[in-house]
């Protein structure tokens, strides 16, 4: 189903990649993932998290501390549409926490596409699964046809709302998982003297879709070590947004409860 990032032909398999009617190839990593990056699509010489953010990301997942997330993700719709044999994609995977959560919870049968722009995310992924697609990639530029998608999933990502639309078939379905209000409040309280008001950085209207569902997790996580509260950070925009001094006081800490306020937003292809 790939397409080639040079003009976009249908890519076929190889002995050691894939490669398009017109001569471009590209090498399966040893991990078994793909780059589908051109050097000209890039916008930096190493586009998207670090090596060390996607490991701090990892460490931090894998303590469970995020996994009533999955559980809200895995809920109702999702459900639903997992019991068939579909195609998803996750866009801007990270290192595959919640792709591979929701491979497993399908039956069987369906295809699904973990695509991220930083290769160090999508290396890290693609030791997690060999039935998944890993792809290092852009959203702004997705290597899947028109209308090939049955769910598309973006969790704390950089949507591309133009282009979620075109590889979206009719009638299917996007899934937007946020930062609502309160999210890891107690931990901007810290980082920040003032806190700004709550903005969402898209409309609940998005062109081309009908909004369908907001469903919300919410719950207080309990860090309980330096370690786990320098990973929180760096997995969110604070890192590089908040005050020196906040940073600081915020590596004095051992232990810290914070609210885990997230929205999933769902909303069909008209
Ligand atoms: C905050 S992380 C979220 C990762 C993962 N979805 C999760 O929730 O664990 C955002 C991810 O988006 C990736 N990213 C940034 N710009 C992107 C783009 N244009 N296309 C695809 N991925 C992108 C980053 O490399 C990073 O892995």
């Amino acid at each position: 189903m790939l397409l080639c990032p040079l003009d976009a032909a249908p890519l076929s398999r190889t002995a050691s990649g894939l490669s398009c009617p017109n001569g471009h190839s590209f090498d399966f990593a040893k991990t078994g993932y793909v780059n589908l990056l051109p050097v000209q699509n890039k916008h930096s010489k190493d586009p998207g998290d670090s090596k060390a953010m996607v490991s701090a990301r990892r460490e931090f997942l894998e303590s469970g501390l995020y996994s009533p997330i999955v559980e809200e993700i895995l809920r109702s719709r999702s459900a639903d549409l997992l019991s068939r044999a579909i195609t998803v994609l996750d866009a801007g995977c990270g290192e595959g926490y919640y792709t591979t959560r929701i491979h497993a919870a399908n039956g069987g049968g369906s295809r699904v596409f973990g695509i991220d722009i930083s290769k160090w995310a999508i290396q890290s992924a693609s030791k997690r699964s060999k039935e998944i697609a890993w792809v290092v990639g852009s959203n702004a530029r997705i290597p899947l046809p028109d209308a090939s998608l049955d769910w598309l999933v973006c969790t704390f990502g950089f949507p591309i709302f133009e282009e979620f639309l075109r590889v979206l078939k009719p009638g299917g379905w996007l899934l937007m998982v946020d930062p609502g209000a309160d999210h890891l409040l107690e931990m901007r309280r810290i980082l920040y003297p003032t806190l700004k008001s709550f903005t969402l950085p898209y409309g609940e209207q998005l062109a081309g879709f009908k909004p369908a569902e907001v469903t919300t997790a919410r719950y207080l996580a309990q860090l309980s070590s330096q370690a786990q509260i320098s990973q929180l950070l760096s997995m969110t925009p604070h890192q590089h947004k908040s005050p020196k001094a906040g940073r600081d006081a915020l590596s004095k800490l051992e232990r810290l409860d914070v609210t885990v306020d997230v929205c999933l937003r769902w909303y069909q292809k008209l």
